[in-house]
Formats: C-alpha cells, structure tokens, sequence
C-alpha cells in the first residue's frame, strides 16, 4: 500500500475532460472546508500537492493525481458551500453527479465527514444519494484531532451520532475511517483500504 511516487495528471472543468485511461481511481468528496485537499497532501506526504485554504471553495475544477502510475485519487470540489461569491458557487448537482454516473473507472469513493462538528443533514442526503446509485463509499471522518469545544462535543461522539443516523438507512453500513491530516491518524489504515478495494 506504499505511496512511491505522485504527479499531478490532470485538471478538469466537466466528466467529460476527465483522463481516459483504464486505471482505477477513487473520488473524494465532502463539504467545503471538510479537509479533502488536505488529506490528499497527508497520505501522499507531501505539503502542497493539493491546494488547500482556510477559506471554504478553493476546489473548483475535478483534479485527477496519477500514484505509482498506477492508480489516481482525485480531488472535487466541496458541497454545501452557500456564501461563495456567485462566480465561486458551484451547481454540485449537475456537475458532480456527471462525473459520478459516468466514470466507469471509479472504485470507490472517500466521502470525507468532519468529526469536529454535529451530523449535517447534506452528508447524509450525499451518502443516501451515492447509495441508491450504487456507487460504494467509504465514511472518512476528519479533524479527529481537534479537543471539544466550549459547547460542542468531542470527535468520537459526533461520529457515534452520524453512525446512529446512517444505521437507519443501511442494513450494511459502509465502511469508515478516523482521521486526522494533522497528526496522520488513520493514514495506513486509508492506504491499505484503498489498496484492497483495487483488487476486487
Ligand atoms: P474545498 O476545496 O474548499 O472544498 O475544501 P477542502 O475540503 O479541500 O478543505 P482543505 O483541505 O482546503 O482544508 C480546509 C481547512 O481545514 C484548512 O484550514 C485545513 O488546514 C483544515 N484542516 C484540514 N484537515 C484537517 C485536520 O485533519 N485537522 C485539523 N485540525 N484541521 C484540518
Ligand atoms: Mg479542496
């Protein structure tokens, strides 16, 4: 499950810009400011492979990084980001539903919750969506490293509470992950995943 090498492929506007190639890839979605740029950076040990931002949107365009010339994990713009400038909010149904229905090289897709805050209704209707298209996805909970707030609760419960949630619509929940890009918590445990979902 060893990262040896990664390079930048490609950057694209729409499904259809996506590289064609048989090689398989895995998506990784969630809200805007989730960490998704950042746990890219964190599993393949490099700072700025992905351009990451403190403001929520930085991820505009579907951005597709080559590992070991043999697989690609692609980075998407968030959902759920209402205060973007208009030129900066992106229609995520139509766009990312595209790409979703229409790559057939998609293995599985990281959708990335963060466990610093309490379950938002739009990752369940994500996960919902993903799962009556049959697309398989992987609960990858971020920011496990952040302490509990003044009111707010800790990681582990928040993610107890989502997992409550998400039990009354699977018979067979997915599978998930903690995480933290900040400390590398879950970092081994993503890759060797990953690693056996390419081999089914
Ligand atoms: P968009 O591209 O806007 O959709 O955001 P994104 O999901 O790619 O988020 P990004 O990786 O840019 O990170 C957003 C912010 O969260 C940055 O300030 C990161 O430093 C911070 N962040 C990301 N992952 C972690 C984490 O594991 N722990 C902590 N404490 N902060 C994190
Ligand atoms: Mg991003």
């Amino acid at each position: 499950a060893r990262i040896r090498e990664v390079e930048f492929a490609k950057s694209s506007p729409r499904a259809r810009d996506c590289p064609r190639d048989d090689r398989p890839e895995f998506a990784v979605i969630g809200r805007s400011n989730v960490g998704k740029s950042s746990l890219i950076n964190a599993l393949v040990r490099k700072k700025d492979v992905a351009l990451t931002s403190k403001k929520p949107g930085k991820t505009q365009l579907i951005n597709h990084f080559l590992i070991n010339k043999s697989w690609y994990i692609v980075d998407l713009p968030g959902y759920g980001f209402a205060n973007a400038p208009e030129s900066a909010r992106m229609d995520w149904s139509s766009f990312t539903k595209g790409y979703f229905l229409n790559r057939n090289t998609l293995v599985g897709v990281l959708l990335l919750v963060d466990a610093s805050v309490p379950p938002q209704q739009i990752d369940l209707d994500c996960a919902n969506w993903l799962g009556r298209n049959n697309i398989g996805l992987t609960f990858v909970f971020t920011k496990c490293d952040k302490v509990k707030s003044a009111k707010g609760r800790r990681p582990d419960e928040n993610i107890k509470h989502f997992q409550d949630l998400i039990s009354k619509y699977y018979k067979d929940p997915p599978p998930w992950i903690m995480t933290s890009s900040v400390t590398g918590l879950g970092r081994d445990e993503l890759l060797l995943h990953m690693s056996q979902l390419r081999n089914y």
